[in-house]
């Protein structure tokens, strides 16, 4: 079991640089399985999730070169053996081999996936798509069996009943290969999208619309090798900017792309954080007080679930008070009483979180519950006096990229310690 050990209340100076999409890579690399040749990757994130995919794919039968932040994929001995249990349920985005095997061999058994727990995570949407598409599903202990009559996929024209950024992956990824035109209706608009379909197109695949809610894919027979710049991870930068304005007197943010993260902030020029948006960076300057305003998740383009934890210890320190209000994943709460066990005037209950500042944190034991808790938690023991002390960080490692040194190289007193 890993800690990470803060001693908080130091001040944070300096340049950070962004790394490459964690959402957008975990769905990239089982993508790469839908052709024989090699495809680098640039830009991939050092996170767990990454370890998970690797191993995944490595016991499927690719090979795989780690170089840096540089992967190179061949996947040609690539077999349609069961999904490894116990590998497959380790993180969420095993559930795009579902897609990718379906697209090479048009069929497989593959497992439930795993991920942080942010109350019911269904995913019907992904299966309505493939059944569209003449996938059969049935079940079999922990294993589910996907089947077609002749071994391939046709288009389909689907309706998505709820925007879901891995439905709308997923059933892509299916029908490149598929015979025929896939229309994705209702589909998710996040730039992790364009990011896969970029990839995807790159290989030889015929996807239009990416980024709108319609999407239209013509299957073609086979895919090529490339080479893909992973887009950076725009949760990773509204993370290190909500820190910056929190705990920091002048970060530079780099690698950033402003265009994904408008609405997040358009939200913090309405607490008044001061701060300058650069080519690729972001600049936040030492604050004053801030103004409490309430924040209300909803897909891209708008404000990000992901972003509403990481947050969080910032509007803790604002004046007034606000809310906040998951659409997405309503339980997506449990940092909450760990940010109340640091001195912060904040509860949930059925309407959401409503909080009241400003709050002056003081260091704690705590306990990340899922990655995002985790984020706010860091941010809290930056900001906080005192030594605080996160549990469970596995969690955190599995989407921040090198966050010790990172924060460390801020200037930030942190420690990654093993019990
Ligand atoms: N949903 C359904 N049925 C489905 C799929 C989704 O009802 O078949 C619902 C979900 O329960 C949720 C909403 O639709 O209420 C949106 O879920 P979505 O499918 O978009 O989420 P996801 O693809 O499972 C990805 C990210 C999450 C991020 C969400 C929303 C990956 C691997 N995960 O999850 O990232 O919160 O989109 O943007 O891409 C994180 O990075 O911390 C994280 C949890």
């Amino acid at each position: 079991m890993k800690k990470i050990i803060i001693n908080g209340g130091k001040p944070l100076q300096g340049e950070v640089s962004i790394s490459g999409a964690k959402n957008s890579v975990v769905a990239l690399i089982p993508a790469v399985i839908l052709t024989d040749d090699t495809v680098t990757l640039d830009g991939v994130p050092n996170i767990s999730d990454v370890d998970s995919l690797v191993d995944i794919m490595e016991t499927m039968g690719a090979s795989v070169t780690r170089t840096g932040e540089t992967l190179e994929i061949n996947p040609c001995g690539v077999e349609n053996i069961p999904m490894p249990y116990g590998k497959i349920n380790r993180l969420r985005a095993s559930y795009y081999f579902y897609g990718s095997l379906l697209g090479r061999f048009g069929q497989a058994i593959v497992g439930l996936p795993g991920g942080c727990d942010l109350g019911p995570r269904p995913i019907d949407q992904h299966l309505k798509a493939f059944a569209a598409m003449g996938v059969t599903v049935s079940y079999e202990g922990d294993s589910m069996h996907l089947t077609t009559p002749h071994q391939s996929l046709h288009g389909a024209h689907i309706y998505m009943d709820t925007v879901s950024v891995g439905a709308t992956i997923n059933t892509m990824i299916a029908a490149v290969k598929a015979d025929g035109r896939t229309v994705i209706e209702n589909a998710a608009r996040e730039p992790e999208i364009i990011d896969v379909a970029t990839l995807l197109n790159n290989m030889g695949a015929q996807i239009r619309g990416a980024g709108t809610d319609v999407i239209t894919i013509d299957g073609v027979e086979k895919l090529h090798g490339t080479r893909h710049q992973v887009i950076p991870d725009r949760i990773e930068a509204g993370t290190y900017i909500a820190l910056a304005a929190a705990a920091g007197e002048g970060i530079r943010i780099k690698n950033v792309l402003y265009e994904h993260l408008e609405s997040y902030l358009a939200k913090l020029e309405e607490m008044g954080v001061r701060m300058t948006v650069e080519e690729d960076a972001v600049y936040v300057e030492k604050q004053g007080s801030l103004r409490a305003v309430s924040v209300k998740t909803s897909p891209y383009p708008g404000f990000a679930t992901d972003l509403q934890q990481p947050l969080t210890p910032l509007l803790l320190s604002a004046e007034g008070q606000g809310t906040i209000v998951d659409t997405i994943y309503e339980k997506r709460t449990n940092h909450v009483p760990e940010l109340v066990k640091m001195g912060g005037a904040i509860s949930v209950d059925e309407r959401g979180i409503a909080y009241q500042g400003p709050n002056h944190l003081t260091g704690a034991a705590v306990k990340a519950t899922d990655l995002r808790a985790g984020a706010a938690l860091v941010i809290a023991g930056l900001m906080a006096s005192g030594q605080t002390e996160i549990s469970n960080v596995e969690f955190i490692l599995r989407g921040y990229s090198n966050i010790i040194e990172k924060l460390s190289a801020l200037g930030a007193d942190i420690h990654l310690v093993t019990d």
